[in-house]
């Protein structure tokens, strides 16, 4: 059978492009700390990230995210959803073990059907590699949930990396490629290229409901040599009238 050359929208749910496994939370671990340590911390674009009372972090992963900002804000109540129990599971034992359970809640929820949380409940809520389950045409549905669960006046905050091949070997710029081709034809990628999501984020923004969009590009130039990672972050304030 011919593989379909444009984004299928009827592919089968379960749109995470990793397995749920031990490796896999290994892997979300490192992948955690080399985000937040090169981009300068949880919310380094945020100028007084103390005025925020609650955050939610919307595919969570480990939670080691929301545990740093335990750790850093002490006044702050913190929230992380993911689809997986077993990540769920290992979040809550982590923020046990970092003693800021009483304030961090962890929750097994499938984003893309509905965020089961009451309307209008957080400061700032977050969303990062959001790429790895989300299709283009999941955003619009997503983006109005994130508006309905932040107050009036709060911000929503998406982070999205685009990685820049800088090999000269043939072998790893082909492999390159056929990576962002497969991102593309699942769906991932709005166009065949490293800035086919991370390009989008501000019309994303904009466009589904969120006012005064503001972006900020992190370049993080990390062990590996043949690449170098930019992180794209989008956020908007929502105006003190916002609906919900
Ligand atoms: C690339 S990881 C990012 C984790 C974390 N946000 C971070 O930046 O370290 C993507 C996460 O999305 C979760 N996920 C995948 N599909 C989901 C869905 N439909 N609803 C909620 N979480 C989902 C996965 O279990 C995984 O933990």
């Amino acid at each position: 059978m011919p593989f379909p050359s444009e984004p299928q929208k009827n592919a089968s749910r379960g749109t995470y492009v990793a397995q749920h496994s031990e490796k896999e939370l290994t892997r979300l671990a490192i992948q955690d700390q080399i985000a937040t340590r090169s981009m300068g911390g949880v919310l380094p674009e945020q100028p007084d990230p103390t005025l925020f009372r609650s955050m939610l972090d919307v595919a969570c992963g480990t939670g080691a995210w929301l545990i740093e900002a335990a750790q850093t804000y002490p006044a702050m109540s913190l929230v992380g959803i993911d689809i997986s129990p077993h990540i769920i599971e290992y979040a809550r034992a982590q923020a046990q073990a970092h003693q800021v359970n009483d304030r961090v809640a962890f929750h097994v929820m499938d984003v893309l059907l509905i965020i089961a949380l009451r309307p209008a409940s957080f400061d700032l809520v977050n969303l990062r590699g959001g790429l790895s389950f989300l299709r283009t045409w999941d955003w619009p549905k997503l983006l109005s949930e994130l508006l309905r669960v932040t107050r009036p006046g709060g911000i929503v905050r998406v982070t999205e990396v685009e990685v820049i091949q800088q090999s000269n070997s043939p072998a790893l710029t082909q492999l390159w490629e056929m990576l962002l081709c497969a991102l593309y034809r699942a769906g991932h990628l709005f166009t065949q290229e490293s800035a086919g999501l991370t390009g989008q984020l501000e019309r994303l923004l904009s466009q589904h409901g969120c006012q005064q969009v503001q972006t900020k590009t992190i370049v993080c130039r990390l062990i590996c040599r043949v690449c170098l990672i930019k992180c794209r972050i989008a956020y908007a304030h929502l105006t003190e009238t916002s609906a919900t």
